[in-house]
């Protein structure tokens, strides 16, 4: 088995954090570098990451989440911010510096932002927040394997209710910018107290379909 796959099958939900350790600052710089360079739709990043550690906070917290062990007892907690949808809208200055950090000419950057134009209004892409949460699941995804190959357990959070853990987090982290910003998902980072539980999955047969 490669390396690789080593890591993915390390990488599970874990339930229960050891509250007695702490991921390093050097390590949690790596994995936070990790979601930082994941690749989003036009390159335009529509993402913001909170990181908890202070454990007031985290209880918090917790109790918006389904009072679910993993926010309180686990060493870091993400909470992955979308960015929202005036972001995105022709002649922001969130698209302006995105897209000028790719082109090289003007023409160039009228020819990004009228295709960007013409995509949020295809069929495909009428609703841009879900776009934009959508994309934070794949920093969740990078964040998790990296955590994974760095010997630190995670797990993704979508237990929560989402206007209680709105109003708690804009009350206990003056950071959160909600006019800017919405909650998508969280991760918790930190290291196992149990073995974990296996890998539950449907076969390749039934998840791919080779053609051709
Ligand atoms: C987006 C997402 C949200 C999740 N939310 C929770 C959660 O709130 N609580 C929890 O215990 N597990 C949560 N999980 C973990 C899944 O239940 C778990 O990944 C799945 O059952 C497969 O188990 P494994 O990851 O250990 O292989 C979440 C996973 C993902 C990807």
């Amino acid at each position: 088995m490669s390396d690789f796959l080593d890591t993915v099958n390390f990488r599970h939900a874990c339930k229960l954090f050891d509250e007695a350790k702490t991921v390093p600052d050097s390590v949690f710089d790596e994995i936070l570098e990790a979601g930082r360079l994941s690749p989003s739709s036009f390159g335009l990043e529509p993402w913001h990451f909170l990181v908890i550690k202070d454990p007031a906070v985290k209880e918090a917290l917790r109790a918006a989440c389904w009072d679910q062990v993993q926010i309180t007892s686990c060493s870091h907690l993400v909470v992955l911010l979308a960015r929202k949808p005036h972001h995105f809208q022709a002649g922001s200055p969130y698209l302006d510096k995105s897209f000028s950090r790719r082109a090289a000419t003007p023409e160039k950057l009228r020819y990004i932002h009228a295709k960007f134009e013409k995509f949020t209004k295809s069929e495909m892409r009428p609703d841009l927040l879900n776009w934009a949460k959508m994309q934070t699941y794949i920093v969740c995804a990078q964040m998790m394997l990296s955590a994974a190959a760095l010997g630190v357990d995670t797990c993704a959070i979508e237990g929560f209710n989402f206007t209680k853990l709105t109003e708690t987090l804009s009350k206990s982290v003056p950071a959160f910018n909600q006019n800017d910003f919405e909650v998508s998902c969280c991760i918790t980072f930190g290291y196992r107290v149990n073995e974990q539980t296996p890998h539950l999955r449907l076969t390749r047969e039934e998840v791919a379909t080779f053609v051709g």
